[in-house]
């Protein structure tokens, strides 16, 4: 078939190279010139491991190709994806106009009868409206919902093996169920784990998903607080609580907040929904709430160890993306504490395995950012870590406690909660494990 991925970011690339591996003629599609240009010219934007390969063989069999013309490229496939950024608006709602713009495009453009799937994640609803935005196309349009679950740093690896697939369609439309069977048979030969479904059901399955998450995380930083204040340790806790296989052990890691490109706007987008619906979902908008509140944990303990004033304190950081193999830096807790420090009046200095280009984009000369970690160490009042890179957990420690002007270790991560640290000399501190 002939697929068209509307949006070449984190989830259209893997999906436009992942689709091609499986032997369909792909065009990626985008309105970002800059990016389709170095994607042409065999670059690819993001880190993501296992998708430069992914796509150079995929390139080199003629099965994928990136182009800015997104009208030309909707109009001659069989298939359209929408994986176009679905940011949030500042009431907290979905920022639909991208999804609009490419379903309106379709409308005019479509030269057969095809398949349009909203891989972005929407608020409940917007599969409607883009049905009805299709609705006069000189072809037939089927609309499909059909949300994304692959996450950043192992998104190849959950396209290929994905452990389900959400698909909403209209019933009776035997068309596109046909369609989409055919499209995901070749991930699934082992099992089939396509999960049909409405698709109203299937658009609020994702938000309901990540705000599910969102909350284990949430409500394990809070009992971290508590562990604080009564001599318990959130590791110890965690062991407990996720050895019920009734609970399970997944996210239930204390850390210094969420972040992402997902989770604080997913959550946000669903409470958006319920008040429009005249709910309020209370635990999603406390979970939001809780997560803005604990961003600012490293920051507090920070203070705290440093006599209570920041400025002029030089302060080292380890991890800038929002989590490990990635170079996302949305929403990342790192950016909150950097943001803090600065408005404060100390010096950042960070280091990041992949995220340190994103982040000098980001910040240009106001943080510095150290071409290795224990060059940004060198000096510093501080270090703190705040994304859990495989390249931090074992450190040379010796040389760590030598590069600081003070031997102050912030642990954000919990990642050496058990390396007897202050016997080396530091003052240690993680979140939610008792200050040694
Ligand atoms: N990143 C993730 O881990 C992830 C996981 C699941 C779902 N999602 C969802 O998938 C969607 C895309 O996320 P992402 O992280 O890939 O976003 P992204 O920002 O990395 O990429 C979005 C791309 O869409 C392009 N774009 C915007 N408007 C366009 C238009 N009108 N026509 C063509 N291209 C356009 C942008 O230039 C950008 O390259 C979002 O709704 C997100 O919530 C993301």
């Amino acid at each position: 078939m002939n697929l068209c991925v509307v949006g070449t970011g984190y989830v259209g690339l893997v999906n436009g190279a992942g689709f091609a591996e499986t032997g369909h003629t792909v065009v990626c599609a985008d309105v970002d010139q800059e990016k389709i240009l170095s994607l042409q010219a065999g670059e690819i934007p993001i880190f993501e491991p296992g998708l430069p390969a992914l796509v150079a063989r995929n390139r080199s069999s003629g099965r994928l190709r990136f182009t800015n013309d997104v009208e030309a490229a909707v109009s001659d496939a069989d298939v359209i994806f929408i994986a176009v950024g679905t940011p949030p608006r500042g009431d907290g709602g979905a920022d639909l106009s991208a999804v609009d713009s490419v379903a309106t495009l379709v409308s005019e453009r479509a030269t057969r009868e095809c398949i349009l799937i909203l891989k972005s994640t929407v608020p409940v609803g917007t599969n409607d409206r883009a049905r009805r935005l299709v609705d006069n196309a000189a072809q037939r349009v089927h609309v499909v919902s059909n949300p994304e679950f692959l996450k950043e740093g192992s998104a190849v690896a959950d396209f290929l093996r994905p452990d389900r697939i959400v698909i909403g369609v209209l019933p009776g439309d035997d068309f596109a169920r046909k369609v989409m069977t055919r499209l995901y048979h070749p991930l699934l030969l082992n099992k089939d784990r396509v999960v049909w479904m409405r698709p109203e059901s299937a658009e609020l399955t994702k938000y309901v998903a990540n705000t599910m998450l969102a909350m284990r995380i949430s409500f394990m930083n809070e009992v971290a607080m508590l562990c604080e204040q009564v001599g318990a340790d959130c590791h110890e806790v965690r062991h407990g609580v996720g050895s019920d296989v009734r609970i399970g052990s997944q996210f239930l890691y204390a850390g210094p907040g969420y972040g992402g490109s997902c989770f604080p706007k997913d959550v946000k987008a669903l409470v958006h929904t319920g008040r429009d619906h005249g709910l309020e979902l209370e635990l999603a908008s406390t979970t939001d709430r809780v997560n803005d509140r604990h961003k600012g944990v490293l920051m507090r303990k920070l203070r705290a160890q440093l006599g209570g004033d920041v400025r002029g304190r030089r302060v080292a950081i380890w991890g800038l993306a929002f989590k490990p193999k990635t170079d996302d830096l949305r929403e990342s807790p790192a950016l909150t504490l950097i943001d803090a420090l600065l408005a404060d009046g100390a010096e950042v200095v960070a280091h990041d395995p992949e995220a340190g280009d994103a982040a000098r984009a980001h910040y240009g000369d106001r943080v510095h950012i150290a071409e290795s970690a224990y060059a940004a160490a060198e000096e510093a009042d501080a270090l703190v870590l705040v994304t859990e890179w495989r390249e931090y957990q074992n450190p040379d420690f010796g040389r760590i406690l030598q590069a600081l002007r003070n031997p102050v270790l912030l642990d954000g991560r919990n990642l050496w909660t058990t390396y007897g640290l202050c016997e080396l000399g530091f003052t240690y501190e993680g979140v939610g494990t008792a200050v040694s």
